[in-house]
């Protein structure tokens, strides 16, 4: 078929092809002379994006999945009490992967389309007298249901509870893309991967370490070996790496952090709202539900959709790519079937999301789900036009 395929999945995303670009070069000595000239900038400009000045920034080959394992490793102890909400696929595995860690795992189960649960978070920690609970993990942005969760008010609770556990934020399908301040909202371990807001192939683990965090790493027992924080660190603060790094991917990371600075975080925030918007806008208009429950958690990266009880959202997302090259995201675990996923997230605008939402009407109506053809696009078109992002 000719023409592009059009990416809508939450990640990975479209890359520029300034970032591309950066990526066209010889392959590089990385321990040359010079690197360190390279280096330096890029890992202090990573903070930007952080949101941090106190904490460090890391990057590890690897992807979303190798920094829950790094923060996790170099921070707690086995049989550390750690709380964590399971809402959606994120977060499950997450905590999956805190039991296979061999730490004492304190699950709230919620339904799938609300996010973290402030008052059973309360909850647990008011009674977590002795601090047995040594870390709170939130799943910032659940991409597997299109929900986002408030961190700052997380973080509100720890200190009003004056409960010392470290705050570990997945910020996978958040930093670079929607509102993320670490320091501000006193985050320790912010884990974020290469393929989504940082525009870029799957490859790099992104962590941002706060002092805290690495104050707690004195003490941590559990095994590390190549995640581990100090090797790091230590390799870093003269511009080298432990290991050999994934110098081509950290070529493509400098010009996407160019370009995310150059467009500057409230206005990629701003834009993501405004996209994703105009993406619910026009699943209002097809009659059809957000799997999020509420605004309050809505996310602006991702919108996954439910279909209508009797048809398949796994048709609608096989025909959407055989017939129209267009990839949507699939729902996974619990929601298979029920949703279908919509990424806004990364290097886009308002025509790329038009034309994943034309892509959709079209696979909606192939199923047999009754829409209007236009409804849905016109429903974004009315939002978007007259506006210009910056
Ligand atoms: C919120 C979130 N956390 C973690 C991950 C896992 O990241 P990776 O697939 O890069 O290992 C993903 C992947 O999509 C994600 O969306």
């Amino acid at each position: 078929m000719s023409g592009f395929t059009t990416l809508a999945v939450p990640g990975p995303t479209n890359m520029p092809f300034r970032v591309r670009q950066a990526m066209d070069v010889a392959l590089e000595d990385h321990r040359a002379p010079d690197f360190p000239a390279f280096t330096l900038p890029l890992l202090a400009d990573l903070k930007k994006i952080f949101r941090t000045t106190t904490g460090h920034v890391l990057v590890f080959p690897g992807s979303g999945t190798g920094g829950w394992e790094a923060a996790i490793g170099n921070t707690l102890s086995p049989g550390d009490g750690v709380l964590i909400a399971v809402f959606g696929q994120f977060s499950l595995l997450w905590c999956d992967l805190c039991r296979r860690f061999g730490l004492d795992v304190k699950e709230i189960e919620v339904e799938w389309g609300k996010g973290v649960p402030l008052d059973l978070y309360e909850q647990a920690l008011a009674a977590d007298q002795a601090h047995k609970i040594k870390a709170v993990l939130v799943c910032h942005n659940e991409t597997s249901t299109g929900v986002t969760s408030d961190v700052a008010a997380v973080r509100g609770m720890l200190d009003r509870l004056k409960h010392p556990a470290l705050l570990m934020v997945d910020g996978v399908s958040s930093i670079a893309a929607i509102d993320f301040r670490m320091e501000e909202w006193g985050v320790d371990l912010a884990v974020c991967g290469s393929q989504k807001g940082f525009m870029m192939p799957t490859g790099l683990t992104i962590l941002g370490i706060s002092p805290k965090a690495l104050e707690a790493k004195k003490s941590a027992r559990l095994p590390k070996c190549f995640f581990d924080f100090d090797d790091q660190l230590k390799a870093n603060k003269d511009g080298y790496f432990p290991y050999t790094p994934a110098a081509t991917l950290l070529r493509g990371l400098r010009a996407s952090i160019d370009m995310l600075l150059e467009e500057g975080l409230d206005n990629i925030a701003q834009r993501h709202r405004r996209l994703a918007e105009g993406a619910r806008r026009a699943v209002a208009a097809w009659d059809l539900q957000l799997c999020a429950k509420g605004p309050e958690w809505y996310s602006d990266t991702v919108s996954a959709v439910v279909v209508p009880t009797g048809f398949d959202a796994n048709d609608v997302i096989k025909t959407a790519y055989n017939r129209y090259s267009l990839s949507l995201g699939l729902g996974q675990n619990k929601v298979n079937g029920r949703v279908f996923r919509i990424g806004h997230l990364g290097y886009l605008n308002e025509v790329m999301v038009l034309a994943a939402l034309g892509g959709v009407e079209m696979a909606l109506k192939d199923v047999g789900i009754p829409i209007k053809p236009g409804a849905g696009v016109g429903a974004a078109v009315s939002y978007y036009s007259g506006h210009k992002l910056k």
